[in-house]
């Protein structure tokens, strides 16, 4: 899949792109099926919230040696529809994953995602450069009510603002002060919500800042987050590392594979 110069013009200028349905509800059908599979088993890099013991956010589905593996999401990471974008949006073909996860957040109980760059955590696991980028894939439709994810369009371009350690929600997180973001949003174009069909992908540079809202409707909201580094911009050396779910160690360059390496999966499914 090629991108034409103004999609690239336009990720450079805004932080991000967005592309309507870009993968099959077949597609989304056995990434869906195996993101219900997994999220019955105990494992690190699964987490459990709420009081219904089901997992809400997941990592490491991409990587063939750990328990979270999903051959349907290690096919969606390397698909030219994935990895192709990501190589183009960042101008290298040399990637790596530093990490893939599924966040699930439930209905009515869902909460917020407060705003942040994706590159303040990251810069805190070594990593010097923001050659990075994430790409979310819808695997529900994304609504307004349903906590669906904001853009602030081109937050990147004044680079990364220290971030502090959030803890007023369960999953405690590095999110940017609201001071500097009421300060990047002055004068800023309106946030960009981000809603669709399931399938819908959104790629978004490390330093975009993004948010999301409680989830007010009657449906879960599932969203995978693929984010992808340049080999040459792998992690230094920090003081007590994240886990490698969340911070890989796995530097080699991803290759393509062909672009029905989902569907592949499930060759029944497929035909
Ligand atoms: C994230 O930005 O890492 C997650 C946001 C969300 O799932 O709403
Ligand atoms: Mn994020």
């Amino acid at each position: 899949m090629q991108l034409t110069q103004d999609q690239i013009d336009a990720y450079k200028r805004d932080g991000f792109l967005v592309f309507p349905e870009l993968f099959t509800p077949a597609e989304v059908a056995v990434l869906r099926e195996e993101t219900e599979r997994l999220r019955h088993i105990e494992a690190d890099g699964i987490f459990r919230e709420g009081e219904d013991g089901k997992a809400k956010t997941m990592f490491r589905m991409h990587e063939p040696d750990g328990p979270t593996y999903s051959p349907a999401y290690r096919g969606l990471s390397r698909t030219p529809r994935a990895l192709g974008v990501a190589q183009q949006v960042l101008g290298d073909e040399r990637l790596y994953m530093h990490h893939c996860k599924v966040n699930m957040k439930p209905s009515i109980e869902g909460t917020v995602w407060h705003w942040h760059q994706d590159f303040g955590s990251w810069h805190l696991d070594g990593i010097a450069e923001p050659t990075m980028a994430t790409m979310m894939v819808m695997l529900d439709d994304a609504t307004e009510i349903g906590g669906c994810l904001y853009m602030l369009p081109g937050s990147h371009a004044d680079g990364r603002f220290d971030p502090y350690y959030d803890e007023s929600t369960v999953y405690k997180f590095w999110a940017t002060p609201a001071a500097m973001v009421k300060a990047r949003m002055e004068g800023a174009p309106d946030p960009v919500a981000i809603t669709g069909k399931a399938g819908t992908v959104a790629i978004f540079d490390c330093n975009t800042l993004h948010a999301s809202g409680h989830n007010l409707s009657a449906r879960d909201r599932w969203q995978i987050y693929l984010c992808y580094n340049l080999c040459a911009n792998r992690p230094g050396d920090v003081e007590n590392p994240r886990p490698d779910y969340v911070r890989s160690r796995n530097w080699a360059p991803m290759a393509l594979e062909e672009d029905d390496a989902i569907l592949a999966t499930r060759p029944l499914a497929a035909e």
